[in-house]
């Protein structure tokens, strides 16, 4: 059991060097810590750079199709490359190692991989109606063997972190390897929040794909009232309308794990630019009064 499973923290620190990683904790007015062995990583900078090379030429490979898909593919093509930036940034946070930060920017280059043929299949990035596209992306990277140069435990934790991404909750897994999960989790609602609060300014009043096709209301399902009043995040089955989606995006706040992915939601202006795109009413000003403050809260 460690230090971090027993109370509610408000703030994690991290100091390392190469051999040990010292984690303080604060919860209320006391301070803890937790010591720890690093975990010794044989990824290397050429590894990665073979790795982008596939990447690139796999999706220049859905690229003869149609308009369609070449928009839709480009779309998540420059959103792997600004996760992997997002991501850089969290791991400079926590003082990544080297092979750390390797590790870290490999899951984000292929969280998304099974994007491509989802799009090109189904014309949808609905998993709902389609596939789990985070299962489909590590399903391609076993079939077409990416990983093997590397120890089979550095394949498994990307594959585990890739897999986890787009779930409700990280299953129970390693509490190094969590923090993989949780790192790429994060970099994917920021810049899948920066996506939409794009698009919704350019097509905010008919459904459309990035939408999943949902149709244009101003009523809020009581379900997501209820969880976003109690800070937890909304399920994608209550969704109904645009509008329910929009606050199921903002709720992702509530799923953030590191204080660096507060600053750069915030930096960002994406809940208030979120909020500028959804009807006002009572309900709606209440739930965004809740978010905003709970963000604030994460900043101090
Ligand atoms: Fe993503």
């Amino acid at each position: 059991m460690f230090v971090s499973q027993l109370f509610a923290f408000s703030e994690l620190e991290f100091v390392s060097c190469n051999c040990v990683k010292l984690t303080l904790f604060r919860a209320e007015n006391s301070y803890f810590c937790d010591l720890k062995p690093r975990d010794h990583f044989m990824i290397d900078e050429q590894h990665l750079k073979q790795f982008q090379l596939f990447f690139d030429s796999y999706m220049e490979s859905f690229l003869q199709i149609d308009e369609d898909v070449t928009t839709h593919i480009k779309l998540k093509y420059d959103h792997t490359l600004k996760v992997k930036k997002l991501t850089e940034e969290i791991g400079e946070s926590l003082h990544f190692t080297e092979t750390e930060m390797l590790l870290a920017s490999t899951i984000a280059l292929f969280h998304d991989l099974g994007r491509f043929q989802q799009f090109a299949e189904h014309r949808t990035f609905d998993d709902s109606k389609s596939v789990n596209h985070a299962q489909l992306s590590v399903d391609i990277l076993q079939q077409k063997q990416i990983l093997k140069d590397l120890p089979e435990s550095e394949q498994e934790l990307i594959l585990t972190a890739i897999k986890n991404h787009n779930r409700f909750e990280i299953e129970e897994v390693d509490e190094n390897v969590s923090t993989f999960c949780k790192i790429i989790r994060d970099a994917d609602k920021l810049d899948a929040l920066r996506i939409m609060v794009d698009h919704y300014k350019q097509v905010n009043v008919k459904p459309n794909v990035l939408a999943h096709n949902l149709p244009v209301s101003n009523e809020v399902a009581p379900k997501i009232v209820k969880a976003l009043k109690n800070h937890k995040s909304v399920l994608k089955a209550d969704v109904v309308t645009t509008t329910d989606f929009k606050l199921l995006q903002m709720g992702w706040v509530f799923d953030l794990n590191f204080k660096r992915s507060f600053q750069l939601l915030s930096e960002m202006q994406l809940i208030k630019k979120l909020y500028d795109t959804l009807p006002k009413n009572d309900q709606i000003i209440e739930l965004y009064r809740i978010i905003k403050i709970y963000l604030e809260n994460q900043l101090l």
